[in-house]
């Protein structure tokens, strides 16, 4: 478990990260997410125990970050967002490397680089140097450092970024696969990335959590509010008037349709599910109802909606 509060970081006066509360149980997905110099990075700097908070505290596991960085560290793998590349050190070397700098014990620090091998699909690639890899591989150079040690906690900055969409797809089966037996934390500034991945999105703006939800809560949209695409049939003209006066609706608006047709789009009050007073309006009414469709919010409105300034 981790456990983040009031965390805050400045970089000479610019409030990086400002105030961020968040609470991580073991075993999630969590995508975290927000635009370019949202904070993402430095949150994660800060979790990994790479740099201090100004303030606030960072609990894992009930220990604090403060007094026992050492301690976390050895739980945590981090795959920063320029992941340092030894060009000239060649795959095998360099996890043999990286084995040696997280203490494995010699007596299984064999079978567990070619388990890490094996999982990451690095086989083929052991003697290359990791300079000539392409992006897709040093990914998976990258996430192999960042599993060695079994850690409980995988933190992933941006690993896809600069990836073709075949690397993207294989990394995030890979991310996938882990997040069975780990917490996995992964920053992006790419919705469908979290959308694919996570059982859970965080979303960051300017340094504040300005929204933390299931893919599937965001979606449909912000404080539960639906929208319902009703179509009638031969157009009342007092229909969008009648709907208004709705108290479960907030807001109607006539569509253009096809001749003869109404439709209307409905936004219901934060909450509310609006389709069965629509229904027992349309009854009392003798409209003659063609079709209800629930409408949600793609993320993406989502975000720009909660980002924007
Ligand atoms: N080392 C640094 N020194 C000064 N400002 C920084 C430094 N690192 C990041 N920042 C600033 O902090 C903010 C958050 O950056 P960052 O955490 O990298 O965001 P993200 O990863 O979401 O793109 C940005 O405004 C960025 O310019
Ligand atoms: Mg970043």
């Amino acid at each position: 478990m981790i456990e983040l509060s009031q965390v805050c970081k400045s970089y000479g006066g610019v409030m990086a990260v400002d105030g961020v509360d968040l609470s991580v149980p073991s075993g999630q997905i969590l995508g975290f997410l927000g635009p370019n110099g949202a904070g993402k990075t430095t949150t994660m700097r800060m979790i990994t125990g790479y740099m201090p908070p100004t303030s606030g505290t960072i609990m894992v596991d009930g220990q604090d970050m403060e007094e026992h960085s050492l301690e976390i560290r050895e739980k945590i793998g981090y795959l920063p967002e320029m992941a340092p590349v030894y060009q000239d050190m060649n795959v095998l070397d360099y996890l043999e490397y990286v084995a040696t700098l997280r203490k494995l014990p010699t007596s299984s620090r064999k079978s567990r680089i070619k388990e890490v091998i094996s999982r990451c699909g690095l086989s083929s690639v052991l003697h290359k140097d990791i300079g000539q890899l392409s992006k897709g591989f040093r990914q998976r150079v990258g996430l192999a450092q960042a599993i060695i040690h079994d850690p409980a906690y995988l933190f992933l900055d941006e690993p896809t970024a600069g990836l073709d969409p075949n690397q993207i797809a294989e990394i995030r089966t890979l991310i996938k696969e882990l997040g069975r037996e780990k917490t996995v934390i992964l920053s992006t500034h790419i919705l469908s990335e979290v959308q694919a991945t996570c059982d859970r999105i965080v979303i960051i703006n300017a340094g504040k959590v300005v929204a933390d939800n299931t893919p599937e809560k965001l979606q449909a949209g912000l404080e539960g509010r639906t929208v319902l695409m009703v179509t009638m049939k031969s157009g009342p003209s007092d229909a969008t008037a009648k709907v208004k006066s709705l108290s479960s609706v907030e807001d109607v608006r006539a569509i253009p349709g096809h001749s003869g047709e109404v439709r209307l789009r409905i936004d219901s009050a934060p909450g509310q599910d609006i389709r069965e007073a629509i229904f027992n309006l349309a009854v009392r009414e003798n409209w003659v109802l063609l079709e209800m469709i629930p409408e949600t919010q793609s993320l993406e409105e989502v975000f720009h909606k909660l980002t924007a300034a």
